[in-house]
């Protein structure tokens, strides 16, 4: 069975950002889905001053958080924050082959079996965002739901035509990268890491 759908890039509407700014060529490009409040690229983008990171928030209270600590941050060079839907943004700004690695974090789960289509993995859009990463370019996602690691697996390896190069658990003495994985592991909740590289 074929599970893909065509995806029309016409018929996304057009990002609120206009244009993009000019990124290093020399750095590689990373690129975060839905930060949240922007623990993850604020960590990141200190951790990985040779890297570049966008970071896409469309949920206004929460990117004004982040956009908030990226200022008391002193605003890093190599981090680029964006109040945007990130479908749009990505389907009509970043270029074919240009990140080298996506994150997906924690996003909604979407649990009702009619909502397949909103999981990111069961989306047409993911065979566009897929075009936009360099060959060898990795994708990242991380969830407490194991229904959701179960088939994000399955449609990122069978469907997708990804390598798995990681599906592990997150041990709960781990330090948290992001504000809803830290109250997962507090609670001692199960969350999943999941890593799938682009064939070269
Ligand atoms: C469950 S929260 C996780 C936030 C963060 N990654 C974390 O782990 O703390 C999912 C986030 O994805 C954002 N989101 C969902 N769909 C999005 C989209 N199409 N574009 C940008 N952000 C999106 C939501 O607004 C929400 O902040």
């Amino acid at each position: 069975m074929n599970l893909k759908r065509r995806f029309i890039s016409s018929n996304v509407p057009k990002p609120r950002t206009q244009s993009l700014p000019s990124f290093d060529r020399k750095m590689p490009l990373f690129l975060e889905i839905g930060c949240g409040v922007g623990f993850h690229p604020l960590q990141f983008s200190k951790q990985n001053p040779k890297h570049q990171m966008i970071a896409i928030e469309q949920t206004t209270n929460k990117f004004s958080k982040f956009y908030k600590r990226y200022l008391n941050h002193q605003c890093p060079e190599n981090l680029y924050p964006f109040h945007d839907n990130a479908v749009h943004f990505i389907t009509h700004l970043i270029k074919k082959e240009t990140i080298h690695k996506y994150f997906i974090l924690y996003p909604n789960p979407n649990p009702k079996k009619s909502d397949q289509n909103k999981r990111w993995h069961a989306m047409p859009f993911m065979g566009k965002l897929l075009e936009t990463m360099v060959p060898g370019g990795i994708i990242e996602f991380a969830t407490n739901e194991s229904f959701y690691a179960e088939e994000c697996y399955e449609w990122m390896t069978n469907v997708w035509e990804l390598e798995a190069l990681e599906y592990k658990t997150i041990p709960h003495n781990f330090p948290p990268r992001t504000h809803f994985e830290k109250k997962y592991l507090k609670r001692e909740q199960k969350c999943f890491n999941l890593t799938f590289k682009k064939p070269s």
